[in-house]
């Protein structure tokens, strides 16, 4: 059986970007890697936690002893979700695209002499919001993400109010940063009484910390 300080618990993490099809070709997707979400899970599967990975479309590796459910869309990744729930804690790392394509096409969309093709957007389902606000079969610890690119600790504190969850690591994913895609972060912990800045980091070191204080706070053994 394994050992440390998750020993027994189970952790659902939601990793990298969604792609929205527009066709069956073409997509809507963003910057995110998914170096964060699944440096997270590596690292509950170390402190011995049952880990289940949801991860969309990435160029990385399935971490090592973890359970993965690849997923392309926000609405399959909401499904696989509840698919993996009970869990004691959720972490949401996941960079969902906000919206999809209402009409998207069922034929590869053909280029016409002067005609643009019309999009209209409608809103995906707000994983982390969903899950947070069940009365029933939520984890007793959730976790989500902010990535802003201004005014940092202020958006994390009102994200943390509306969605529901119980802690908030906000980052600053300006340009400049460099935090799309590559190996480091600096990262606030936001929760409704408290703020904490870590130094810049790995995403590995964030990962690992933030699993300690996690362990902690489901009352998990110090390792
Ligand atoms: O509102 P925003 O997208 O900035 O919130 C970020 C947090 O919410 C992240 O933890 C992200 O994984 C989660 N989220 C989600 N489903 C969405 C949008 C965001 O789970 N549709």
């Amino acid at each position: 059986a394994p050992s440390g300080p998750l020993a027994g618990k189970h952790v659902i993490i939601t990793s990298g970007p969604t792609h929205e099809p527009i066709d069956p070709v073409r997509y809507i997707a963003n910057r995110s890697s998914g170096k964060q979400g699944h440096a997270i899970a590596k690292a509950a599967a170390e402190a011995g936690a049952r880990v289940t990975l949801i991860a969309g479309p990435v160029t990385l590796p399935d971490p090592a002893g973890v359970t993965v459910v690849h997923v392309e869309s926000a609405r399959a990744m909401l499904e696989a979700v509840e698919q993996a729930l009970p869990a004691d804690i959720g972490i949401f790392a996941a960079a969902v695209a906000d919206w999809r394509v209402a009409n998207a096409g069922e034929q590869k969309i053909k280029k016409k002499d002067g005609a643009l093709p019309n999009l209209s957007l409608t809103e995906n389902p707000d994983i982390l919001g969903t899950i947070a606000r069940r009365t029933e079969g939520r984890p007793p610890l959730m976790v989500g993400f902010a990535a802003e690119t201004e005014n940092v600790i202020e958006h994390a504190k009102q994200k943390l109010a509306r969605k529901g969850c119980d802690l908030i690591v906000a980052n600053d994913v300006s340009a400049e940063t460099g935090v799309m895609g590559g190996d480091s972060n600096t990262v606030h912990l936001v929760s409704a009484s408290d703020v904490e800045t870590w130094p810049t980091l790995s995403k590995t070191d964030v990962a690992k910390k933030l699993v300690e204080r996690l362990s902690a706070m489901v009352g998990g053994a110090k390792p």
